[in-house]
């Protein structure tokens, strides 16, 4: 590990720096927790050279410490994904000290549940829209021109199976996964021909702190860990789309083409994330996937 107290790595020796350099690298936001620790921790395991992007910076150095990771390996940005200045700085910084990632993983996220009704909850709204979309596009952008000029790369957008349909309580939510999923299939679309690869990774119920006080029994609950190892060989086989776990797959499906009676029936009375409070700090939580 290493990172100075702003946030930015410091280079290491030049000598470490050269032995490793061949190592590929992934840029991952989200990292100090659930889904993006997971991925980082199974591409560390590969011998993958990580960037690794989130606010908490002191979360990401003690989990760099608990790993042992050497120095070469990884570097910590603190960044913050919904200020698009901030992880401009971030992916800048990763570009000129590690070079370009092969890999890109938009992880980072939050949910609240919304009262449609409440003009108290539009800022709320607006912080899940700016993280979970523009951030996402933010984190993309600073990549695009010179993976498109190398010929190669991943984009990798964490969507969500909230986003298929609109869940009750979760407007906010469900339409920034919605987005996300439609982001995610026109950037492939624009990317076609250039050798840069998008794929929109859309998890069901993961063990992680978003999911960690849902007050409801959610199905196919899968450990982070098992997560990580099936995004990770969808992102090497370059899927354009991929559910995780597969049964969630199927139940999105069905969800898809349910009729709009049979769909409010089935979500009526279903558990509810809390709002989010005014001076809430707390970005955790959320009972949807
Ligand atoms: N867990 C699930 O079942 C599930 C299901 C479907 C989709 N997802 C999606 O998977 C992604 C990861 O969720 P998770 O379960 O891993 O949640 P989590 O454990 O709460 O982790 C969220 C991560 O996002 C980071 N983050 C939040 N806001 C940020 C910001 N403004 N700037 C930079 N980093 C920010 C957090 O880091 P800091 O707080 O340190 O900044 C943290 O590392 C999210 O996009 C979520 O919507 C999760």
């Amino acid at each position: 590990m290493n990172t100075d107290p702003t946030g930015a790595s410091t280079p290491t020796t030049a000598a470490a720096t050269d032995a490793h350099a061949n190592a590929p690298l992934v840029f991952i936001t989200g990292a100090s927790s659930g889904l993006g620790q997971a991925l980082a921790a199974h591409y560390a395991r590969q011998g993958w050279r990580l960037a690794l992007v989130a606010r908490r910076l002191s979360v990401m150095q003690a989990w760099c410490e608990h790993l042992q990771l050497p120095p070469w390996q990884c570097r910590l940005y603190a960044a913050d994904v919904a200020e698009p200045a901030s992880i401009r700085a971030a992916a800048e910084q990763c570009l000129a000290q590690q070079g370009l990632p092969q890999v890109v993983i938009a992880s980072a996220g939050i949910s609240h549940g919304i009262d449609t009704g409440c003009w108290e909850d539009l800022p709320a709204m607006q912080q899940i829209w700016q993280t979970n979309n523009l951030g996402m596009a933010a984190t993309f952008i600073p990549f695009i021109g010179p993976m498109r000029t190398r010929g190669s790369g991943s984009l990798v957008g964490v969507a969500s199976v909230a986003g298929v349909r609109g869940l009750p309580g979760h407007a906010g939510y469900s339409a920034s996964k919605a987005a996300v999923l439609a982001y995610c299939e026109s950037l492939r679309g624009d990317l076609r021909g250039s050798g840069v690869k998008v794929t929109t990774i859309s998890p069901g119920f993961i063990d992680t702190a978003m999911t960690r006080d849902n007050p409801f029994p959610m199905p196919f609950l899968m450990p982070a860990d098992a997560f990580a190892r099936q995004a990770a060989a969808a992102i090497a086989r370059q899927s354009s789309y991929v559910v995780i776990p597969w049964q969630m797959g199927w139940l999105a499906r069905l969800l898809r083409v349910l009729p709009d009676w049979l769909f409010d029936w089935a979500l009526a009375g279903r558990g509810r994330k809390p709002r989010k409070t005014p001076g809430d700090g707390q970005d955790k939580g959320g009972p949807q996937p």
